[in-house]
């Protein structure tokens, strides 16, 4: 009989317990148990960031993490970032940079651009592309995407500047 491991950690701002198999992927459980399914599945093997989430503050692959090492952190999903009726401003600049295409990738994008600005509000072009480093998108040349991110730290900078 696999035994079961409670756990309990900070999801997109709320506190969430429950009872997992140890062997379960930190992913499957945000999809599957939690319904937070803007976390997508890509290769499922570490190599393209569709899965990416934020674990305190950090990038990290839910593919490669187990559901028991969230235990205690603060974890961010794309839902975490914004929703349709209140969007990120990454998320919005996505949608008007055109560099939402399939949009699988969008997502882990979005959010390894969030921890990019969270460091450095004022990034170069080629930050932004070291930060995108393991996201990879199919779609696109990147920039479109790299544009997005721009724009967002542009908008994100003077929202942080208003009185
Ligand atoms: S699904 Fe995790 S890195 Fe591709
Ligand atoms: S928009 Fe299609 S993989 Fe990125």
């Amino acid at each position: 009989m696999t035994a079961i491991m409670p756990i309990s950690f900070l999801l997109n701002g709320r506190p969430v317990r429950l009872d997992v198999a140890p062997g379960r992927r930190a992913l499957d459980v945000l999809r599957e148990d939690l319904g937070l399914i803007a976390t997508r599945e890509g290769c499922g093997s570490g190599e393209c960031g569709a899965c990416t989430v934020l674990v305190d503050g950090e990038t990290r692959l839910s593919c490669l993490m187990l559901a028991v090492q969230l235990d205690g952190r603060k974890v961010t999903t794309a839902e975490g970032l914004g929703s349709p009726a209140s969007p990120h401003p990454l998320q919005t600049a996505f949608a008007e940079h055109g560099a939402v295409q399939c949009g699988y990738c969008s997502p882990g994008m979005t959010l390894a651009a969030a921890a990019l600005l969270a460091r450095n509000p004022s990034p170069c072009r080629a930050e932004v592309r070291e930060a995108l480093a393991g996201n990879l998108c199919r779609c696109t040349g990147y920039v479109k995407i790299v544009d997005a991110v721009m724009a967002a730290a542009e908008t994100m900078r003077d929202e942080d500047d208003r009185p």
